[in-house]
């Protein structure tokens, strides 16, 4: 039986998407929302680039879908060139910050300590640090995904404030834009073993309550399946994000399941 946690849906664009497309975007989806919204406890969030984050915060003002930055530094100001303000998302009207996407860690050389840096200071403005982890193809071979993930959890959570709302996400590296998703059950043992140690690190009730996502190559045609686990809270979407259409779909199948 599913535990009463919100169920969240996320539309990472990653570095597509213009203000002018973002905004499309949205008055395209927004024919959808009555249908995936109806549900208590859904919530619906995009991530557009950090451009798009002003157009798209005024578009979706007073809307019930919520929007987030793919990245901020831990600082609100300062000489810090090219970064991004969590405290200016926060003035938006953010409610998420993804942290520690596979990307910026393999792309960008951030490190859990940063990261754990940066969670803080998200939760400190009273927004959402998203936490993704995900182990590579090569760490899943030699057995170490068990030793990767609450690696990545620990070592991202060190200054979390934990009386303060979390959410994570288990995005598999070899499954982040392959088409090769993760078994449902591949995919719960991940999330019971990340819940798992969320309540040691914090305290059960907190385990229970943090959404934990499922990324990578989520679609239409498989969601169905990872969502009717336990403890799979939702989806952060990239590929199938980027159409409204396809997006709403993905929603819709998801949770026409959960109440079938
Ligand atoms: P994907 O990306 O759905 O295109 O695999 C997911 C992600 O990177 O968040």
């Amino acid at each position: 039986m599913r535990a009463k946690r919100k169920l969240v849906f996320a539309a990472n664009w990653k570095m597509h998407k213009s203000p002018a497309q973002a905004q499309q975007f949205i008055e395209e989806f927004r024919s959808h929302w009555p249908e995936i919204l109806a549900r208590p406890q859904v919530e619906v969030v995009l991530f557009p680039p950090a451009v798009a984050a002003s157009l798209v915060a005024a578009t979706l003002r007073d809307s019930p879908v919520q929007w987030g930055a793919q990245n901020t530094y831990f600082e609100k100001e300062g000489a810090f060139t090219g970064e991004n303000s969590p405290a200016v998302m926060a003035e938006l009207g953010a409610r998420y910050v993804l942290v520690g996407h596979s990307e910026r860690r393999a792309l960008f050389g951030e490190a859990d300590p940063l990261l754990a840096k940066k969670v803080a200071a998200i939760q400190s403005l009273g927004l959402i640090p998203l936490l993704c982890v995900g182990e590579t193809l090569k760490e899943r071979e030699a057995g170490t995904t068990r030793e990767v993930l609450s690696g990545q959890l620990r070592e991202g959570l060190t200054c979390a404030d934990f009386q303060k709302p979390l959410a994570i996400a288990y995005e598999p590296v070899w499954a982040i834009g392959t088409g090769r998703v993760a078994t449902p059950d591949l995919a719960e043992a991940a999330h019971t073993l990340l819940r798992d140690l969320l309540a040691q690190l914090a305290n059960l009730t907190i385990a229970q309550q943090t959404p934990i996502l499922y990324g990578g190559s989520a679609k239409p045609d498989n969601v169905g399946a990872l969502i009717e686990q336990p403890s799979v809270d939702g989806f952060l979407v990239g590929g199938a994000s980027l159409d409204p259409h396809l997006f709403a779909q993905l929603c819709r199948v998801a949770l026409e399941r959960l109440t079938a």
